[in-house]
């Protein structure tokens, strides 16, 4: 498989470091070809601008319009022009990170709202002008699989721990941005208490990290409801018959 690998990490003897050398070195290994994208190694600039897209600093910039305009127009900047290449040449994107404030570190967050613009990630509409977007678009076909390390021990995670069940935490990027914008995500693989790491348990998450690579292309990707598969009514309401009187996140997977 073509593997794109984006890292955000400061520091390059962090453990974030440690375990995307050892994710880059087992995908060698395991036959695959990579890119890597070190957010922080490259500079890349997080923030959304005028230049991104050829245009004029004096005029309103509205972005979603804009972005899609130069995207049609190949006036989009070099920089993000080369970051949309490797996600077309790639079968699969790993998103590595350790977790912020529930959240990705703000340079990984400016990627996506930099290189997933209207055109390239959604607003893209097929040929009865129905929107494709929840499982179909330009990226459906890939795969995601999301790497995270965070402070919290595993039980504080869990459905009834103190900092929100995990896979709720990471509703936003599994099914807001890849599965919004096509790609197949696949359960995340979340290392707990990595300020705490010790050799031995260094030695499980590696176990762990080269195994999810392994399946790569094989894993059963979270199984959340597409858009557009009849699950959801015509304002894209859940059908009521179906996770029939509940709400809340969980009820948009399958
Ligand atoms: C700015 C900042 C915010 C953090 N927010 C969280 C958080 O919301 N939840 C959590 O469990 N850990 C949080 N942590 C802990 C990090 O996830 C943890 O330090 C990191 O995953 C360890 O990996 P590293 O050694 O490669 O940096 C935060 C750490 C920093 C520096």
């Amino acid at each position: 498989m073509n593997v794109l690998w984006i890292s955000a990490h400061p520091d390059q003897r962090s453990l974030n470091a440690a375990l995307r050398d050892e994710g880059l070195r087992a995908l060698t290994e395991q036959g695959h070809e990579y890119q890597l994208s070190d957010l922080y190694a490259m500079h890349w600039n997080p923030v959304v601008g005028h230049e991104d897209y050829g245009h004029d600093p004096a005029d309103r910039l509205l972005v979603a319009g804009e972005s899609a305009a130069a995207l049609a127009e190949g006036r989009l900047s070099d920089d993000i022009l080369a970051e949309q290449a490797k996600i077309t040449w790639a079968d699969a994107v790993v998103v590595q990170f350790p977790l912020w404030w529930y959240g990705m570190p703000a340079i990984l967050k400016g990627w996506f709202d930099r290189v997933f613009v209207k055109g390239f990630a959604y607003g893209v509409a097929d040929s009865s002008g129905k929107v494709l977007r929840y499982g179909e678009g330009n990226l459906a076909g890939k795969r995601a699989l999301a790497v995270i390390t965070v402070g919290g021990r595993e039980s504080t995670f869990s459905p009834r721990g103190v900092n929100g069940d995990l896979e709720q935490v990471l509703f936003p990027l599994q099914h807001g941005t890849f599965w919004y914008a096509g790609l197949a995500p696949l359960p995340p693989l979340v290392f707990h208490s990595a300020d705490r790491m010790r050799e031995a348990e260094f030695a499980t998450a590696t176990k762990e990290l080269r195994r999810r690579l392994e399946t790569l292309d094989t894993a059963e990707p979270v199984p959340f409801r597409s858009q557009n598969g009849g699950d959801y009514d015509e304002d894209l309401v859940l059908r009521p018959e179906l996770a029939a009187g509940r709400t809340g996140l969980e009820i948009h997977t399958r």
